[in-house]
């Protein structure tokens, strides 16, 4: 199956609603600012919406080691907030390990919302 995919750097697609079930995967932005998070800000905009909140099942992180205590701090803190799963953590652009690691989540999880809407 073809997974879609949507960029929310796209302001259309930042001011849409999934039809369905969605996971985020997001980076994390360390700005320099103490008070400032690490939250992207196209993710923010995306998740201020309630109904597109309610759709997600799940985040992926991609982050970088060196940012020590900051390392994932986006999708963590999004994981937290929401009570959502952090279904996988990757660095940078993940390597072809990471690639099926993950796509075997998300078949995984395809086949558990397929379950839960009785299909
Ligand atoms: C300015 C900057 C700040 C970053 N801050 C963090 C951070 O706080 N935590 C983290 O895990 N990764 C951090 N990263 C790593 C990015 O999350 C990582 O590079 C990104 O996930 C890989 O995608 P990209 O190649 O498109 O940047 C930072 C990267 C840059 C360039």
């Amino acid at each position: 199956m073809k997974r879609p995919v949507f960029d929310l750097s796209d302001k259309d697609v930042r001011n849409s609603i999934p039809e369905g079930p969605w996971v985020l995967l997001t980076p994390s932005y360390k700005t320099g600012n103490e008070n400032n998070d690490t939250l992207p800000e196209p993710v923010k905009r995306f998740l201020r919406e309630p109904a597109v909140r309610r759709k997600m099942i799940g985040i992926m992180g991609s982050g970088n080691r060196n940012f020590g205590a900051h390392y994932q701090a986006a999708a963590r803190q999004i994981a937290k907030a929401s009570g959502r799963p952090m279904l996988f953590e990757f660095e940078l652009q993940g390597t072809q390990w990471d690639v099926e690691d993950a796509r075997a989540i998300l078949e995984q999880l395809d086949q558990e919302v397929a379950k839960a809407h009785g299909e």
